[in-house]
């Protein structure tokens, strides 16, 4: 570390996406009072909302040509949001170009890239995680099941935008999904299959910022994966989230952190890969305790959308330290003690075929325990919001309990239509009166 690296003040940010992630952690940065400009590549329709924010499209999107626009925008921190830039290894072409980067690069970001790879990690390091079988053939794939005969969770090695996961009732089923991978219906992402005990329990999102040494344990968060009310329907990106999730106390906190996050550091660091970035464990708290399901390289969305919220104004101040591999001197992290509810609103049609292109009516009054993260919107050439993705935007509230959080949120659709609008009824049902 330089001595200008230590002093340099964090002024101009770049973070790449465009999803309702990338808007509240816009939105959650744009409060450190020494940030000038915050630039969201490409952004969304709700980008410019925020004070200091703005969209920046370059003419194309390789990295080349985002670096080109780092330089010449002067940015010192680069965040990127989404798993698919970092499994390609925008961070290490950044870094390259000597620019600090929130992010993982090609190698750590194989956490979620190969599930292969990451269930690999977790048996070098005794990390627990469901039993599972890797194989490349379809023919062995099916003779595994055979021989287990017990239907089993089937999913493609690599990333299929959250697709890739097929959780089976019957052993037909799980042949019918093995079958599928190997038609190419995810393309690379299924020259592999992975094999897997099905296992039982609530999920919980757990999240740490590392900065290749030392991680910080972010407020857990409960995900809501299904469409429907109830947890019925297809698996979705996400239909809404809370934080933080009461199904995990202090201590369930600190023993997860011993058990899952400090040995998947550990295990990366055994691999001389310094891990920059968030690491994401999605868990399943079984009767037998705590199991990994997956990892991911960066924010869950929309559990981002609950928990920036509740992050102090230092937040920007340590993702620039963590980017530095400098936690050590980072501005303590502090997090607010409030209830925070997050909503996904869909368009019609998601998430088979989501319609685009309606327009957005929003008429909230300005509340400081509420805010609207747009996620699948753009502006038209009338200078209109409108629908151009799946899931549209989120409402994000906070309260002094989970009750009055969901109230204020759920209570704010009133002012927000368009279209075939639709959002689950039931969020937090874990947490909630209702
Ligand atoms: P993933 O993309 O790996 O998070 O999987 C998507 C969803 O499938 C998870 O959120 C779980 O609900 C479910 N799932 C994944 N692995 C298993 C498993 N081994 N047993 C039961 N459900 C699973
Ligand atoms: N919310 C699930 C994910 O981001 O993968």
């Amino acid at each position: 570390m330089t001595k200008n690296q230590k002093t340099e003040e964090l002024r101009r940010i770049l973070i790449v996406g465009s999803g309702g992630r990338e808007n509240s952690i816009a939105w959650a940065i744009s409060k450190n009072q020494s940030i000038e400009q915050i630039y969201v590549c490409p952004g969304n329709g709700g980008t410019t909302h925020f004070k200091k924010c703005v969209c920046l499209k370059p003419q194309s999107e390789d990295a080349k040509t985002i670096i080109n626009e780092c330089q010449r925008l002067e940015i010192n921190l680069v965040i990127i949001g989404p798993e698919v830039p970092l499994a390609e290894g925008l961070a290490n072409k950044m870094r390259e170009e000597g620019l600090t980067v929130f992010g993982p690069g090609k190698d750590g970001a194989q956490l979620e890239a190969s599930k292969e790879w990451a269930k690999e990690l977790m048996i070098e390091n005794n990390i627990p995680t469901a039993k599972y079988w890797s194989t490349g053939s379809k023919e062995e794939a099916i003779e595994i099941l055979k021989r287990f005969n017990q239907p089993l969770v089937i999913k493609a090695d690599g990333l299929a935008a959250g697709k890739g996961v097929t959780v089976c009732d019957t052993i037909e089923q799980s042949k019918e999904a093995i079958k599928d991978i190997f038609s190419g219906k995810f393309g690379s992402a299924g020259n592999k299959v992975i094999l897997e005990e099905k296992i039982e329990g609530p999920e919980v999102s757990l999240f740490a910022l590392c900065d290749g040494e030392k991680l910080i344990v972010l407020p857990p968060a409960q995900d809501h994966k299904r469409l429907l009310d109830g947890d019925n329907g297809p698996n979705t990106g996400g239909m809404g989230a809370y934080a933080p999730a009461l199904l995990i106390n202090e201590q369930d906190l600190k023993d997860l952190t011993d058990l899952v996050l400090i040995p998947t550091l550990k295990g990366l660091k055994k691999k001389k890969i310094e891990y920059i970035g968030v690491i994401y464990a999605g868990l399943m708290l079984t009767s037998s305790g705590p199991k990994v399901i997956e990892f991911n390289c960066r924010f869950g969305d929309p559990e981002c959308q609950a928990l920036m919220p509740l992050m102090g104004e230092e937040f920007a101040s340590v993702l620039f330290a963590c980017a530095k591999g400098n936690l050590e001197n980072a501005p303590k992290l502090t997090f607010k003690s409030e209830c925070s509810a997050c909503i996904v609103a869909a368009s019609k049609g998601y998430p088979e075929k989501p319609q685009k292109g309606d327009k957005i009516y929003i008429n909230l009054e300005s509340n400081s325990s509420l805010q609207v993260f747009h996620a699948g919107t753009t502006i038209d050439e009338f200078d209109n919001i409108i629908t151009s993705g799946g899931r549209v935007l989120s409402i994000v509230a906070q309260g002094e309990n989970f009750d009055k959080a969901f109230e204020l949120a759920y209570s704010s659709f009133k002012g927000i239509s368009y279209e075939g609008m639709h959002f689950r009824k039931d969020i937090g049902y874990q947490v909630r009166n209702i």
